[in-house]
């Protein structure tokens, strides 16, 4: 098993309560991220909607209560155990996002959400990542990602500074003057719009 899945393993029957109180570091905003990213989504009654790194299935559930078809998909069997749990209509399957997809990247969908997941990769890998999530997109469909982000590299660095003893090396916290223009580059459109201090949601489709 590997560092990762064990870390998410071990975190599913604690991290709802986890976010119970979220002021500060690193979930200050949640909330208002995963309704921003569900609004910005789009979506209604019967749409299709991959939700990345589903976790307990807080996206998943939103998105249910919207009627959409949901697929939620996480590399811990814990944390999809506890969605299943909690969003009986979603289907959810397990899926390493660093691995194969496999016969997901046949799937199209109406929207793909992820919510604070992709911070745990390098930007070369975060636009990797994004760009397969676009080609997953029916035509006119969006990719949505909240995430603890920032919008300046120097916003980064006060927030790294003030939060130090939370603050986690390993992690590639978003920021976003330095991912938007990386993803332009890639033929992907971007609006980026900061929520908290430490968290934002960006919006893409393809060009
Ligand atoms: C902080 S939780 C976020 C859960 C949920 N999206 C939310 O907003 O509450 C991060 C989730 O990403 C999943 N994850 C981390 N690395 C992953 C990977 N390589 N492939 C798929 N899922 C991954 C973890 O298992 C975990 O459930």
């Amino acid at each position: 098993m590997s560092e990762r899945k064990a870390l998410f393993d071990d975190w599913a029957a604690t991290y709802d309560a986890t976010l119970k109180d979220t002021a500060g570091f690193p979930f200050e905003g949640h909330e208002r991220v995963l309704a921003e990213v569900v609004g910005k989504a789009g979506v209604g009654i019967e749409a299709t909607v991959l939700d990345v790194g589903t976790g307990t299935g807080a996206l998943a559930a939103r998105l249910a209560v919207l009627d959409c078809r949901v697929l939620g998909v996480d590399l811990s069997e814990k944390m999809l155990a506890r969605a299943r749990q909690k969003v009986p209509a979603a289907d959810f399957r397990q899926l390493d996002l660093l691995g194969d997809w496999g016969d997901l990247e046949t799937c199209r969908f109406d929207a793909v959400v992820s919510a604070y997941v992709l911070h745990e990769f390098d930007v070369p890998s975060k636009v990797d990542i994004l760009t397969r999530f676009a080609k997953l997109l029916e035509p006119g469909g969006r990719v949505v990602v909240g995430d603890i982000s920032f919008e300046t590299a120097l916003a980064r660095d006060a927030a790294r500074q003030r939060w130090r003893e939370v603050w986690d090396e390993g992690e590639y916290y978003w920021v976003a003057e330095h991912a938007v223009p990386a993803l332009h580059s890639v033929g992907l459109s971007v609006h980026y719009h900061q929520l908290s201090f430490c968290a934002g949601v960006y919006v893409l489709q393809p060009q």
